[in-house]
């Protein structure tokens, strides 16, 4: 990077914007829980509305709705127990948590506490550029970042649909005392925001242009995929190799999460036919893998609503990503192999079998599992540490297998570290070591 940056002031201001930026992740409490069940009970296919539909649905409105699922603007858009789309959900950075909270808006239309007095014209400046009806900047917290990249007509869709949504009266808590200072952010932006909309790449087919388009606009995958420089902008040289990101662990309990390398590398989706690609996106379950942790929320919010060939398009472009961050072979004494094996065998194998392929009705592999192999062994801890959930309002809503229980009463940082190595280094997996002081951050 060929930046300086002059003041330490300035460095400071910058940082502590960029800082918001990982909040993309850091849903305090995320609306998983409250969401799928306050939202409006809806559907994109026009034959399974109700009969007594008090009015024809507008095709337009329609459109705008199909949208922002893609765009999941309910996920951030709604607090625990609160209404769709009023805002309120807070987000933190732990480890800059001296900066305060943010809080995502009410865009419902209520004219006083909503968006209700903004014109067409403010709202695509808000998704293409960041900037609020007031002109002042908006958080990247917020991820025009990736917004910028969808058409003028469907941001006009999903502001027709905006204004059909109920308007509720509701005003979220003031931002932490660093965020209401926004001009650091246009700093922020010139460095690291470029604003444009989708260009089509012509040497591809129209399907991967149009995953293309939805992974990188509307889904956003890469804010939480891409690993982030200092300044908590996405790394451009890492794209889609693996990010982090805080999130629930368990009911009111934040750990760190390691999102899964999404490249064709040998511990990212390398290993994932298409087919099997589209299917955990649009059931959550597939023979790779089933949803739990903060994929629950992107998948039942948002994934499963869109169209069998919206998400069959997406896995297409996901799996010409080429390879990018392969783990690092490690390598374990073969005392801490046995002792490994023999954890696995007490504890796993009944599930996930001996030859780590999982089983049928059981449990998806372990073997080439881009969990078991990610870079940062967060996910990999939480999944032994708190169990794997599907959450309520699957596509499956029984999930593929039952759940996967818990297991930190059952073995000590030491033993779940033993037990970690085993699996990142058996069969054909590769993963760097993982000690007992990397369980007990995620404890
Ligand atoms: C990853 C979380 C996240 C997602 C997804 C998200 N938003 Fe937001 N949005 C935020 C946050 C946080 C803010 C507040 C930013 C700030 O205070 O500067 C915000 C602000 C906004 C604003 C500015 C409102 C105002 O009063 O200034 C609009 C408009 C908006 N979002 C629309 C949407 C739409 C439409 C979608 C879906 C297509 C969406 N958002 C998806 C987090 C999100
Ligand atoms: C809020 C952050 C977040 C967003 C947004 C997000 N992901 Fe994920 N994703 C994760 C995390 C964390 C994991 C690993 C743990 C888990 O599965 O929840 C993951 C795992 C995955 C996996 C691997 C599952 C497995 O078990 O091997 C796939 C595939 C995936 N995500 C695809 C996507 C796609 C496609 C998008 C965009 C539409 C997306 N994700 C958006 C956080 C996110
Ligand atoms: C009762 C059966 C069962 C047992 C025992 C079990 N698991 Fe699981 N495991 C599952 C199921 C089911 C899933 C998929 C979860 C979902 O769909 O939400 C899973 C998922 C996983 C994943 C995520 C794989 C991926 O790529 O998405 C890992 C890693 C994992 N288990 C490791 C283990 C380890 C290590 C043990 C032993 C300590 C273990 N499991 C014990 C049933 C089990």
């Amino acid at each position: 990077m060929t930046y300086s940056i002059k003041s330490r002031a300035l460095a400071l201001a910058i940082a502590a914007v960029g800082a918001v930026l990982v909040v993309a992740a850091a849903h305090l409490a995320p609306a998983q829980d409250a969401a799928p069940a306050a939202a409006p009970a809806t559907t994109t296919d026009p034959a399974a509305q109700p009969a007594e539909a008090p009015a024809p649905v507008d095709p337009l409105v329609q459109k705008g709705e199909y949208l922002a699922r893609a765009g999941n603007c309910v996920s951030c858009h709604t607090r625990p127990g609160g209404e769709p789309f009023t805002g309120g959900l807070a987000f933190q950075l732990p480890s800059y948590s001296f900066l305060g909270e943010i809080h995502s808006t009410n865009i419902t239309p209520d004219p006083e506490t909503g968006i209700g007095t903004w014109t067409e014209e403010q709202f695509i400046r808000a998704m293409h550029s960041g900037v609020a009806a007031d002109g002042s900047h908006l958080l990247p917290a917020f991820p025009y970042t990736a917004f910028t990249l969808v058409a003028d007509d469907d941001v006009k869709a999903i502001w027709a649909y905006l204004k059909t949504v109920p308007p509720v009266k509701y005003t979220p808590p003031s931002n932490g005392i660093a965020f209401a200072m926004r001009w650091p952010v246009a700093f922020w932006n010139a460095l690291f925001f470029k604003e444009g909309r989708y260009q089509a790449d012509a040497k591809q087919s129209d399907e991967w242009n149009r995953g293309a388009y939805l992974v990188e606009g509307l889904g956003h995958c890469s804010a939480c995929h891409t690993p982030r420089n200092l300044l908590l902008a996405e790394r451009a040289d890492m794209k889609y190799a693996g990010g982090t990101q805080p999130d629930l662990v368990a009911e009111g309990k934040i750990r760190t999460w390691s999102a899964a390398n999404l490249t064709s590398a040998a511990s990212g989706l390398g290993p994932w036919p298409v087919e099997q690609i589209a299917k955990y996106l649009k059931l959550g379950h597939s023979t790779k893998a089933g949803i739990f942790g903060p994929m629950n929320e992107v998948i039942i919010n948002s994934l499963q609503h869109l169209t069998e060939e919206d998400t069959k398009a997406m896995a297409v472009y996901l799996k010409s990503l080429p390879p990018l961050g392969e783990s690092p072979t490690q390598t374990i004494s073969d005392e801490q192999r046995t002792a490994g094996g023999a954890l696995y065998k007490t504890h796993c194998d009944e599930c996930h079998s001996n030859s780590g392929r999982g089983a049928f009705l059981k449990a998806p592999p372990v073997a080439a599992s881009a969990i078991v192999q990610a870079a940062n062994p967060a996910s990999l801890l939480n999944v032994i540490l708190y169990g794997a959930k599907v959450g309520a309002g699957s596509p499956s809503p029984f999930g593929a297998w039952e759940d996967m229980p818990s297991f930190q009463s059952k073995m000590t940082d030491a033993e779940i570290a033993t037990l970690a190595n085993f699996l990142r280094t058996n069969w054909d997996n590769r993963g760097g070591a993982v000690s007992a002081a990397d369980v007990a951050k995620q404890r």
